[in-house]
């Protein structure tokens, strides 16, 4: 599809759930989600649906996203069903890693091919502290179980949060030596109410370059992170910046929530209902929000919040 900017959208991201084993304070609430009825919700049949309705109108790239999409029940068939959809050529999952040591087997066998996990910290006390209740050492379980499944290319996404672990740059960059694992630091999103972060907290990517000086240029795969490499390491550094610059200008996205809306643009509140449609009534839906999509999403700081009107976790990372 191309939209009304120019741009071709070949990329949907997909909600599969809400509901999180964790509640990283930039995400969520500490109470989690206010759970909505089993009806309102995407069944995995109707997630399909859209996945074919998608594909019929130019969508090659799936990523499926939540909350914490290994939390949602059949999730391996689910993956097993997209990535066998005509037209999709890569199912890619953002996780937090938590369940991957039982999983991860399943998942790269169902032809998920590519994994992105969650870590800010290599603290175990700072891992408990942002995530309110993760165990750091289940991360690097689920890192190590990734590693052994024989995903492509697995990358470790971290927000970069000012005061709390701006002094971690240089070990997070690290485990780009120790591991084949690209590392991408992400402005922190000022996303609705996410009141724990004061403006301090949002600082921009560049200074992961003044904190690593000998980071060479590396080549640049036409995804949202400028990537740079450390000498001698096995995997990237990407920077990633939707606040110092966005990237709207070049968006192949759209997103589809847990409860069948289709989002056109992260910060925006405009939302298209697929639920309860069949694959032709999805199609039409699908094609008049990519004809609405904005053309960028307006100021985002620490006093512009994101119109998305949702937490991070109701649209997916
Ligand atoms: N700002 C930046 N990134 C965020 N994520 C979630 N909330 C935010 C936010 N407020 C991203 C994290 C996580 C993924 C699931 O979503 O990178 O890895
Ligand atoms: Fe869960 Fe990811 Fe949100 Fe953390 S950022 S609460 S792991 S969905």
């Amino acid at each position: 599809m191309i939209d009304n900017c120019g741009r071709t959208i070949d990329y949907m991201r997909i909600s599969v759930t809400d509901l999180c084993n964790l509640r990283c304070r930039y995400c969520m609430g500490e109470e989690g989600v206010c759970k909505k009825t089993h009806q309102e919700m995407m069944s995995a049949e109707e997630i399909v649906t859209a996945v074919k309705a998608a594909a019929g109108l130019g969508i090659r790239k799936i990523r499926i996203t939540g909350g914490e999409p290994l939390v949602k029940r059949n999730i391996v068939s689910i993956c097993r069903n997209i990535a066998s959809v005509e037209g999709i050529e890569e199912v890619c999952m953002t996780t937090n890693g938590i369940l991957l040591p039982d999983m991860a087997e399943e998942l790269r066998a169902a032809g998920v091919t590519r994994l992105n996990l969650s870590l800010d910290t290599l603290d175990a006390e700072r891992y408990a502290f942002i995530t309110r209740r993760g165990d750091l050492q289940q991360f690097f379980d689920g890192l190590e179980a990734a590693l052994s499944a024989g995903f492509d290319k697995i990358k470790i996404n971290v927000v970069l949060i000012g005061g709390f672990n701006d002094d971690e740059i240089r070990p997070l960059a690290e485990l780009t030596l120790k591991y084949p694992v690209d590392v991408r630091f992400i402005e922190l999103m000022p996303m609705y109410d996410s009141g724990d972060f004061d403006e301090k907290a949002f600082i921009f990517s560049e200074c992961v370059l003044q904190e690593l000086p000998e980071l060479e240029k590396a080549k640049q795969d036409g995804g949202v992170a400028k990537l740079y490499r450390l000498p001698g390491a096995k995997g990237n550094i990407g920077l990633i910046s939707p606040i110092s610059a966005h990237f709207c200008s070049s968006c192949n996205r759209i997103r589809l929530t847990a409860d069948g809306k289709i989002k056109p643009c992260l910060h925006s509140s405009e939302e298209y209902s697929l639920k309860g449609m069949d694959l032709a009534g999805m199609k039409q839906v699908m094609e008049l929000a990519v004809f609405h999509k904005p053309q960028w999403h307006g100021v985002l700081d620490a006093h512009n919040r994101s119109e998305a009107g949702r937490w991070m976790n109701q649209i997916g990372g």
